[in-house]
């Protein structure tokens, strides 16, 4: 058990790969607080599965974009856990539109999720961290967009491209609290965010023409990382950012 005793809150958790990290860091020991944002059905889920094979969990109905929800996220898991170790910065929205097209409204949410998010989740749980005095773990569900272009996807690639240098930045400045902060940047993971992608066969050939590896990556193999990053074995890591894209990147060109 490489999480026992410690309380994690993941956000986005109902489904995909937020789903997929609470699962598995419950697995290796942590409390782990499910955070979502209306699909209380599969939320409910992630909740039994958590609790069937042992773990101990809460789910909490919180919006990482508004301040108010936030500080309710983390006080939800320290009343209910006593402490918080890590958090898992997951929750994220998509939307492909042509840049000369691109609504304001959509780019404004696009933004207030992925960035503003984790600003405000990392603001209020580092907070916590320092009063507890024994660091703690931020992780950042970012991209290979943090990096890599995607045309018509400019709101996404700029909100990650914003998370790789606010955990650059907050990783510096936490350091002293010994808090690290380290980004995950997957490539084509298969979750309900590609739903477009998984429909169409042949933008889904074209994507994966991109991959050397040939393939979707699953949910379950961004939770190893993100268990790893959160264990004591990685305290010497923050800052950094770690692809998992079956070989994109090295691949990079436009679909
Ligand atoms: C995006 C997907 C995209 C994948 C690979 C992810 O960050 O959410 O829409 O297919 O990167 O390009």
């Amino acid at each position: 058990m490489r999480l026992k005793d410690k309380v994690a809150i993941v956000t986005g958790a109902a489904t995909g790969i937020g789903q997929a990290i609470a699962l598995r860091m419950a697995q290796e020991g942590a409390s782990v607080v499910v955070d979502f944002v209306g699909q209380i059905n599969a939320a409910d889920q992630t909740e039994q599965e958590i609790t069937k094979t042992g773990g101990k969990t809460i789910s909490v109905n919180a919006d990482v974009s508004k301040a108010d929800e936030v500080e309710k996220l983390i006080s939800g898991a320290v009343k209910a856990f006593g402490r918080l170790d890590i958090i898992v910065n997951n929750a994220g929205v998509e939307k492909k539109i042509a840049f000369i097209d691109y609504p304001l409204e959509e780019l404004q949410k696009i933004l207030a999720v992925n960035l503003v998010g984790p600003f405000l989740v990392s603001q209020a749980a580092a907070r916590q961290m320092i009063k507890q005095g024994q660091g703690g773990r931020i992780i950042n569900i970012s991209s290979v967009h943090e990096d890599l272009p995607m045309p018509t996807n400019a709101a996404y690639c700029a909100s990650k491209g914003g998370l790789r240098m606010l955990t650059r930045t907050i990783a510096v400045e936490l350091a002293k609290h010994k808090i690290t902060v380290n980004n995950i940047g997957p490539g084509a993971v298969y979750t309900p965010i590609d739903a477009d992608i998984e429909a169409k066969p042949e933008m889904e050939k074209a994507l994966m023409s991109e991959i050397p590896l040939d393939r979707w990556a699953k949910p379950e193999e961004i939770a190893g990382l993100a268990v790893y990053l959160a264990s004591d074995e990685a305290a010497y890591v923050t800052g950094a950012t770690y692809f998992i894209d079956g070989g994109m990147l090295r691949q990079a060109g436009s679909y």
